[in-house]
């Protein structure tokens, strides 16, 4: 494997710089991290870190939250919006007591066909609990690597997405083995904390003298708004 690369750059400024206190990275079970990514979807860290707790407190297995009942769900659920996440959750957790053994699933497709999980929340889950070579393309890597590899057009069209979950495929390939939890919250922290969509920390970052963006003078103009 290539030893200079933006995953191995990313990599490396993750150790100093990233997030390694989370509470579902101690332990990162399967449950726990399907559970703070389903919050994390549409809900900031800080947010959700107390939501997180009480939920693994009230229900600490995923067979747990299966057996809970709605209203106490719901309960734990209320302030963090978008409701639809926690009735997916439930019936999620449900499914995986009749179909997996009260396990998630460690295969894309089975994830994928869970309710709440689209493809990179899949690809969150697979990387952070088994270390499993997946991309993940959020709001957060879109606009990092719209940026570094100079890429115009909104995010959000098919078009433009395709080719940034290609890209996002080939960053995985330089990831060494045992790195892929490291990868994924290492592409989260630096979007978060550093590549920012306003106001990036260009001077600070490792990628910036192989950032297309940085070397054209496009950084705030990519990613490009929705258009309309
Ligand atoms: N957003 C989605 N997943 C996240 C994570 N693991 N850390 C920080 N932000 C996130
Ligand atoms: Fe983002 Fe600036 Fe780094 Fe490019 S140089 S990746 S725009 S922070």
């Amino acid at each position: 494997q290539p030893l200079d690369t933006f995953a191995t750059r990313l990599l490396a400024w993750f150790e100093h710089h990233g997030r390694h206190d989370l509470p579902w990275q101690h332990p990162r079970t399967p449950y726990r991290v399907w559970l703070s990514e389903i919050m994390l979807q549409q809900t900031q860290v800080a947010t959700v870190i107390p939501y997180f707790l009480r939920f693994v407190q009230s229900f600490p297995t995923l067979p747990d939250l299966a057996a809970a009942d709605n209203d106490t769900l719901m309960a734990h659920w209320a302030g963090l919006g978008y409701y639809a996440r926690a009735r997916n959750l439930h019936a999620a957790a449900r499914r995986c007591v009749e179909l997996h053994g009260g396990d998630l699933p460690r295969d894309l497709d089975a994830l994928l066909a869970l309710p709440g999980i689209g493809r990179s929340t899949a690809g969150a889950i697979l990387s952070q609990a088994w270390n499993d070579p997946f991309p993940i393309l959020d709001g957060n890597v879109k606009r990092v690597l719209t940026r570094y590899h100079g890429i115009a057009g909104h995010p959000g069209l098919p078009a433009v997405e395709k080719p940034l979950w290609a890209l996002a495929a080939q960053h995985v390939a330089d990831v060494p083995q045992g790195r892929m939890a490291d990868w994924t919250q290492a592409q989260m922290d630096f979007g978060a904390t550093l590549c920012t969509r306003a106001n990036p920390a260009c001077i600070l970052c490792p990628l910036q003298e192989s950032c297309a963006a940085h070397a054209q003078g496009r950084v705030d103009s990519l990613p490009t708004p929705k258009p309309g």
